[in-house]
């Protein structure tokens, strides 16, 4: 997809929005630890094999932080981003730390291009589901055809869906949906020594749309980022899942996460 260029502006947010460490030791601790028990064939019936690792699929890494620091618990994972030059940024991180993940280039909708399914987790963590349509689109302005936006979720639910094992989770957030418009402080900590500040400026507009400014100050500079997406009710994310076979009774709201601070997570299992 045609993106202007985000990733220094996601690599130098995510640690004043998150304590990824912290995130990551509270998603072990959901996903019900790193190891997995595996029953298979053997030749007196079957044979339980004890220990290999859970599978995840990232299919929104962005610039990587989240699935390294899963990739260094142990998980066995897989990655892929919509936009080449965040799955670049993914690459070169994981060689600096020593690990050796393969981010493929890929929307959701055409995971199966390259993943063969059998996944204990699928994450789209970062609030990445209202950028469906409009990831890298600077434009300050509130047009997404909703219609298509719907559709384009529905494709990409039942392709994620498609990744997952029987009792599989898919883990994505989303802003709550009491979120308030206007400007406020979301960050605060220090890059490269330096002091750093991230305030978001959200707007909703029409019922489906929302803006967000995304303002970085390190020091005496200032960047500016504009991140146009969807307005997702939590009623309207429910009705999209079952549309792409998920169940209601299967769907949570709200898990808590420890450092989860900003975006309201969802587990939907299959
Ligand atoms: C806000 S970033 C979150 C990145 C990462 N999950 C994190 O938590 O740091 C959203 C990511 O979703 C990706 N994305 C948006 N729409 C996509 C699509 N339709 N298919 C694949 N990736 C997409 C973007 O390229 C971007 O890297």
């Amino acid at each position: 997809m045609e993106t202007t260029n985000y990733v220094s502006h996601w690599q130098k947010s995510v640690p004043l929005l998150w304590n990824v460490d912290e995130v990551a030791a509270s998603l072990e601790r959901k996903f019900g630890g790193v190891r997995r028990t595996e029953f298979v064939g053997g030749s007196g019936g079957l044979v339980a094999a004890w220990g290999s690792p859970k599978r995840i699929l990232d299919c929104g890494c962005g610039s990587g932080e989240f699935t390294i620091a899963l990739a260094k618990r142990g998980y066995a994972i897989d990655c892929s981003d919509g936009d080449a030059l965040m799955a670049d940024a993914t690459r070169q991180a994981s060689e600096a730390a020593g690990l050796a993940l393969d981010p493929k280039v890929l929307r959701w909708c055409e995971l199966s291009r390259h993943f063969e399914g059998g996944y204990d987790v699928v994450m789209l963590r970062g609030n990445s589901l209202p950028y469906v349509l409009s990831w890298g689109n600077q434009e300050d302005q509130f047009r997404i055809d909703c219609e298509k936006a719907d559709e384009s979720l529905v494709r990409s639910f039942r392709a994620i869906r498609e990744q997952l094992r029987r009792g599989g989770i898919f883990y994505f957030d989303m802003p709550h949906v009491f979120e308030k418009e206007g400007k406020e402080q979301v960050g605060k900590g220090e890059i490269g020594g330096i002091p750093a500040t991230l305030t978001f400026d959200i707007g909703h507009k029409r019922g489906h749309i929302r803006r967000v400014i995304s303002e970085l100050t390190v020091g005496n500079a200032k960047e500016e980022r504009i991140y146009n997406g969807l307005h997702l009710p939590f009623v309207k994310l429910d009705d999209l899942l079952q549309e792409a076979g998920f169940r209601l009774r299967d769907i949570r709201h709200c898990v808590a996460i420890n450092g989860e601070n900003i975006y309201s997570p969802f587990f939907v299992s299959r």
